[in-house]
Parts: C-alpha cells; structure tokens; sequence
C-alpha cells in the first residue's frame, strides 16, 4: 500500500474497514438514508469512493462534491447533471421519453446519452423528482451520495440567509420523504464540518431527523498496527512491535490520516540520515516534523474562525488554548471561562460542537476534557497558542 496524505484514498490504498463498510450497507438495505458523520480527515470521502467503486449487486452509486454550490437550484441541477450519466438513468425508456419533453433545459437526447443545457434555467429540484419517478427498473436502486453537503448549506445561509437555508434543507427532506422516490433511491450525505450543528442554529433538527447516522470512529488498535505493515511494505525500513506500539501511543486518536503521516515523514528521514534502524528518537523527531507542515492542520483553526464569530470565538479559543497547554481541561474550569465571556447560556453548545468537530473529548472521565490526539494539541499549542 503507497502512502497517501492528502487526497481521499481509493483502489489498493484504501485500508479495508470492514466493519464500517458491513453496517453501511446493512443501513442501505434497510432503506436509510444516511448522515456519514465524522470529524476532519477521518475519511469520509474515502468511505464513499468504497461503496461507490465496489456497489453492491443492484445498486448503482453515485457521487458528488457540492462544496462550491451557493443556491439551492443549482445544487439540484448538479444532481440532474449527476444521475442522468448513470446507467441506471439512462437505462430507462421512460426518462428518455421525459426528458425529450423537457428540451431545452435537456438539450439532447442521443445515443450517447443525454446533453443538457447547463445554464438553462428551469426548477431542478421537480426535474430531478420527475427523473427520478420516471425511472422505476424493478431491480435496480440508486444511491446519491453527496460530500460537503454541509458547506451547501452553509453558503447559502450566507449568500442567501436563513430562510433559504431552511427551504434548501426542507427540499432535501420532500425528495427523501417522497413515497415513490424513496423506494428505489436513496441519499447518503457527508461533510467536514457538523451538519447537525448547523442545522441545531437554526432551529431545524426536523429537516434532518430523518437521516441515520452512521460514525465514522479511529481505527482499533489491532487495524491500526494492520494498517503500519501495510504502509511498511512499501518503504526501507522495518519498525518492530516495540515501535508500532511507540507510535500508536504517541498518535493517541488513531486516524488512518496520522498514520500515513508519521510513516510519510519517517521514510522521509529514513532516507535524509539513512540511521542503521528507526529509534524513539528518531520517531519523536518526524512528529516534530509532521507539525511544522502548516497546511496538514491549518484547516482546524481556520474552521474556527469563520465559524465561530467574536466573544464565542475568543471563548474557543482560550479553552483550546489553555488544554494545549495543560493537556487536560476539567468542566469546572470550562464553566469559569464561559462566566467570563458572559457565555453561561450557550457554551454547552461550543463545547458539544468542538467534540462533535473531532477536536476534543470526555472519553475517560466525563468531568476532563483532552485533545482526541496529542498531534492537533502540539500543533495548536505551537502555531494557535503561542
Ligand atoms: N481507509 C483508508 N485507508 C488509508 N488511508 C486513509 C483511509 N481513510 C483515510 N485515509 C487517510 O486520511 C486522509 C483523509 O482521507 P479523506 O479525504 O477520505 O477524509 P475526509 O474525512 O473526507 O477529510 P475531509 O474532512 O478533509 O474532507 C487520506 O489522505 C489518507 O491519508
Ligand atoms: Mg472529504
């Protein structure tokens, strides 16, 4: 397996997560729509270009970014766009037949599929609906599954304010409640930021309590050490159990991206110094290095600040500051800073999205919050902190 640490990873460098992959398709043929949810660079994408490349028989799975997308019809008219090249669309004599009707929004229908006219202006959300009743293959159902839905939302709401943002998610939720729709299709959505958290603000859980989610969670330690031999095979140099182990330890939250991290930079020093074997030492010195390339982590802080306005922001940030220094944060101390920023009524709800964000975590003691990983802590301590 080649070391990837950027990109969504797909073919022979996905590391197998069976487990996951077993219960996603377990929610799909319940006939779920689903939320992917997880923090930052867990590998969400990833999961999806899985289920995509590897779809169950009967199933054709599609998938799109929306991230750039600021209006709600042009959000629809990139899932027509999207679903009228599957086969599963163009398979049907009666999609065909609807969309010959519906020129010039469809510009062409051909032998080679259909073209369509994509400035055309027209209401996608019903074009979409009516592709997609018009398309009833007895055996085949359709999955879209979209990524950075999120950030949609989040554009417009900015672009166009809350009421629109509100509409965008009512839509969604017709397209899925849709009797008809829903019994051949299905959506899976996915982003790097809470969609729940979005939606909480405005007061529109009902937009989305439709969804089962479906977590994303770190690697177990036994598929962690999997995943380093994996990696292992491809560069110079071995680590021995005593190693891995050293490794895990100091990651903590065991993220397939961390892992491609630490080797990246191990191979990396392994070949500057050429050592007759890797140490501690050495192990401690490419954590060093992983947290000097801005760009890995950069996002984490910029997430913040555009998402987190003034007094609530400095809040954040003083309680982020104060863990990366302490390593721990009790809830009391939690409870002191928001009387400080007068946040009494709502810093619960800071606190439950940096934890629903991937950034810190109650997991051992309910009264002590810690960084998921000491990686983000050294790196918010150096770059944010100080
Ligand atoms: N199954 C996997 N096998 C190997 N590496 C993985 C896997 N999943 C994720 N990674 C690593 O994590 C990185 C991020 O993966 P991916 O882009 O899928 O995450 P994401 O959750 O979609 O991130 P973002 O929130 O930034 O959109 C990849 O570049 C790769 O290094
Ligand atoms: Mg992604």
């Amino acid at each position: 397996m080649r070391i990837q640490t950027g990109n969504p990873v797909r073919g022979k460098e996905f590391f197998n997560r069976e487990k996951l992959i077993e219960q996603a398709w377990d929610l799909i043929e319940a006939g779920n729509h689903i939320l992917l949810a997880a923090p930052r660079r867990v590998g969400k994408t990833s999961v999806m270009y899985y289920l995509m490349d590897n779809p169950k028989d009967g199933y054709t799975i599609t998938y799109l970014i929306t991230q750039s997308v600021n209006n709600e019809n042009e959000f629809f008219r990139r899932i027509v766009n999207r679903v009228l090249k599957t086969d599963y669309v163009q398979k049907s004599q009666k999609v065909i037949t609807f969309l010959e009707k519906h020129k010039p929004a469809i510009s062409k229908v051909g032998l080679d599929g259909i073209e369509f006219g994509a400035s055309e202006e027209g209401n996608y959300q019903e074009i979409l609906i009516r592709i997609l009743k018009s398309s009833h293959p007895e055996s085949q159902k359709l999955i879209v599954m979209i990524d950075e839905f999120p950030e949609t939302l989040e554009n417009i709401i900015k672009d166009e304010g809350e009421t629109a943002g509100k509409h965008f998610l009512q839509s969604n939720r017709e397209l899925r409640q849709d009797s008809e729709i829903s019994k051949n299709v299905q959506f899976i959505y996915t982003g790097s930021i809470g969609l729940e958290n979005i939606v909480s603000k405005l007061n529109a859980v009902s937009t989305i309590n439709d969804l089962s989610r479906l977590k994303i969670p770190p690697l177990k330690p036994d598929e962690a050490k999997q995943l380093v031999s994996l990696l292992l095979e491809n560069v110079d140099f071995t680590l021995s159990d005593l190693l891995i182990n050293f490794i895990l330890k100091k990651i903590e939250w065991l993220i397939p991206f961390y892992i491609q991290l630490i080797i990246w930079e191990l191979k990396n020093l392994h070949r500057d110094e050429n050592p007759d074997k890797i140490t501690e030492d050495i192990i401690e010195r490419a954590l060093t290095g992983i947290l000097e390339q801005r760009n890995h982590f950069e996002h984490w802080h910029a997430r913040l600040r555009t998402s987190i306005k003034g007094n609530e922001y400095n809040f954040v940030k003083e309680l982020l500051n104060i863990t990366s220094e302490n390593e721990t944060i009790s809830s009391n101390e939690i409870h002191n800073l928001a009387v400080k920023y007068q946040l009494e009524s709502s810093y619960k709800d800071l606190v439950g999205s940096l934890v629903y964000d991937g950034y810190i975590n109650n997991h051992d003691d309910f009264k002590v919050y810690r960084y998921n990983s000491p990686i983000l802590r050294m790196w918010w301590n150096k770059n944010v902190a100080n």
